[in-house]
């Protein structure tokens, strides 16, 4: 089989000397030419690089039309080669209706014998002319054909560029639908909690009340009662903590943390907390950034989803885990991709059997639990996801081919790490004796505990209902004001402190509240808080805290 890719002029002239004669012509036109022997090497050379072909009658006479006419159609859409036919004027070999069946196969041109020169040049430039456009035209094509397939790749890759935003989009709003659901679960829960831990703070002070009233004498039977109560409180107290803790309603003691130091405390937290056959592993990325968090909570987080693992695992397996920074979004963080900024990741990653899809759903819900009754309580995880959501971070669950991995991701704090602040050494332990304590408490039952409280600590209480009326007080006669945080009227706790910081710099204040509207108000002022409901020596410890502090103050200012 010929392939001969030079484009050439193919000449069938089985007469020698016509042979000779064309190819002088052809080489004047300075194109290559290929003489062929026989038909087979013509109808081999008839392909897409023939420039034309020129064939003697002779030559036609070898062929056999169906052949010639088979060769002719396997030509491409673009390509129909001219041939020149040189035939005798009066041949009576060749029948007139041989010639016409010609044009009904290819491009056939005819030239009677004997031909000048002029029109067999003529004929031939023609032909070739032809033939080039009809290059031109196989040129475009081929362009085109390649322009459509770059075009067709282009598609491809923008409509996997276009699904993957589609399916980036669709988890974002996932997220958000889900963070939505979970936000008003926690305004429910939220608001569940508040009442109910006023009417703990009540029993709470009651039974503090009632133990010193009964003073020395103990009726053993009336002292487990009394502890029965004791122990429900505190009981109901975490509780609501946690309840709290969900709904994003705790006060958060944030503080600059050092996640090294802090991660490393933490291991030892978690080895201290699980069974030896357990195996808890850390491993923090160098040059991890500190983050702005309550270092209590995140420290409780731990011990939830370390909790959990445990279980999962029935008290045998590892857990690892891992602390990175995270510039967001990221490819490889898709649970944060609504989340824009520098985070760091605190991930456990468990042996266990993993969640069902389900179970992911739900798991940060309040009282969503899968243990047994007594086993569990639903609270840890959501306390996870609030602490992650109160911190401006996230919680999330990922369900890995073995195992679960629990993730928190905390804000970079952009403060310095700072020094923890010394407690200064001295101790009053006499109580609270002759302190004038002003009093803002709306709830009127706890009001009445409470102020029995302080005044069994020996303080001076002038109780007011609101912080409206706790301005018009003389304040000058005060040493320390105790203020709720959430009341009604003009301002609240927390606005009340602001004021008394501004125009009574000297009075201590502390603030109590098992609820706070938003925590992150108390950032920045100087004053004692106590979570609600407390203990008589919780108050007692916090008061005396804010007088010391207020001294120290007052004798700074002073040098
Ligand atoms: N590491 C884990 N592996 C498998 N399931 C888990 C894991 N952590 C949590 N879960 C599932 O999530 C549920 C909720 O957890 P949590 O809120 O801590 O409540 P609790 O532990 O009291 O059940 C668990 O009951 C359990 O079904
Ligand atoms: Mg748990």
């Amino acid at each position: 089989m010929e392939t001969n890719k030079v484009p050439a002029v193919i000449i069938f002239a089985p007469v020698a000397g016509d042979a000779a004669t064309l190819r002088a012509l052809v080489e004047v036109e300075q194109v290559h030419v290929v003489l062929c022997r026989d038909k087979e090497r013509f109808y081999a050379l008839l392909n897409d690089s023939t420039l034309t072909a020129a064939v003697t009658e002779e030559g036609l006479a070898q062929c056999s039309l169906v052949e010639l006419s088979g060769c002719l159609r396997r030509q491409p859409t673009w390509s129909d080669i001219p041939m020149l036919l040189l035939a005798d004027a009066e041949n009576r070999n060749i029948d007139t209706g041989r010639f016409a069946r010609l044009s009904e196969i290819g491009n056939f041109t005819v030239l009677t014998r004997p031909a000048t020169r002029l029109a067999i040049v003529m004929a031939l430039r023609s032909a070739l002319r032809t033939r080039r456009l009809q290059f031109d035209l196989r040129d475009q094509l081929h362009e085109m054909t390649d322009h459509a397939q770059q075009l067709e790749l282009l598609v491809g890759e923008r409509t996997a560029r276009l699904e993957q935003e589609v399916l980036g989009r669709r988890r974002v709003e996932h997220a958000l639908i889900e963070a939505r659901r979970l936000e008003s679960l926690g305004r429910l829960t939220g608001g569940i909690a508040h009442d109910f831990n006023n009417i703990l703070q009540v029993i709470a002070g009651s039974e503090t009340l009632l133990r010193m009233q009964l003073g020395s004498v103990v009726d053993p039977r009336l002292s487990r009662s009394l502890d029965g109560i004791r122990r429900a409180t505190t009981h109901g107290a975490t509780l609501t903590q946690q309840l709290l803790a969900y709904a994003r309603r705790q006060p958060l003691a944030s503080v600059v943390i050092d996640m090294q130091v802090h991660m490393d405390a933490s291991l030892e937290l978690l080895q201290d907390m699980l069974p030896p056959s357990v195996q808890v592993t850390l491993e923090i990325a160098p040059h991890i950034w500190p983050v702005f968090a309550d270092p209590t909570q995140l420290d409780a987080a731990l011990l939830n989803i370390a909790s959990n693992a445990r279980d999962a695992m029935d008290d045998v397996g590892a857990i690892a885990m891992y602390s990175t920074n995270w510039t967001l979004p990221d490819q490889m963080m898709p649970e944060a991709a609504h989340l824009v900024g520098e985070f760091v990741g605190i991930l456990l990653t468990d042996i266990g059997p993993g969640m069902s899809e389900d179970t992911a759903g739900q798991a940060f819900e309040p009282f969503f639990t899968t243990k047994a009754v007594g086993k569990g309580t639903g609270l840890g995880l959501s306390q996870v996801y609030g602490f992650a959501i109160q911190s401006d971070g996230i919680a999330f669950i990922r369900r890995e081919s073995a195992g679960l991995t629990v993730g928190i991701l905390l804000p970079r704090s952009r403060e310095e790490i700072g020094l923890v602040e010394l407690n200064t050494t001295e101790e009053r332990s006499d109580g609270l004796a002759g302190l004038r304590i002003l009093y803002v408490e709306d709830n009127t039952d706890v009001a009445e505990s409470t102020v029995a409280i302080l005044q069994s600590l020996g303080a001076i209480v002038h109780l007011v209902y609101n912080a409206d009326s706790a301005r018009e007080s003389d304040l000058s006669a005060i040493d320390l004001v105790f203020s709720d945080v959430m009341m009604p009227g003009q301002m609240d706790g927390v606005e009340f402190a602001r004021w008394l910081a501004a125009r009574h710099p000297n009075l201590a204040v502390v603030l109590t509240s098992g609820f706070m509207l938003s925590p992150e108000r108390l950032h920045g002022l100087d004053v004692q808080f106590v979570r609600k409901p407390f203990v008589i020596q919780t108050i007692n410890e916090a008061i005396l805290q804010a007088i010391r502090k207020n001294a120290h103050g007052k004798r700074q200012a002073a040098t």
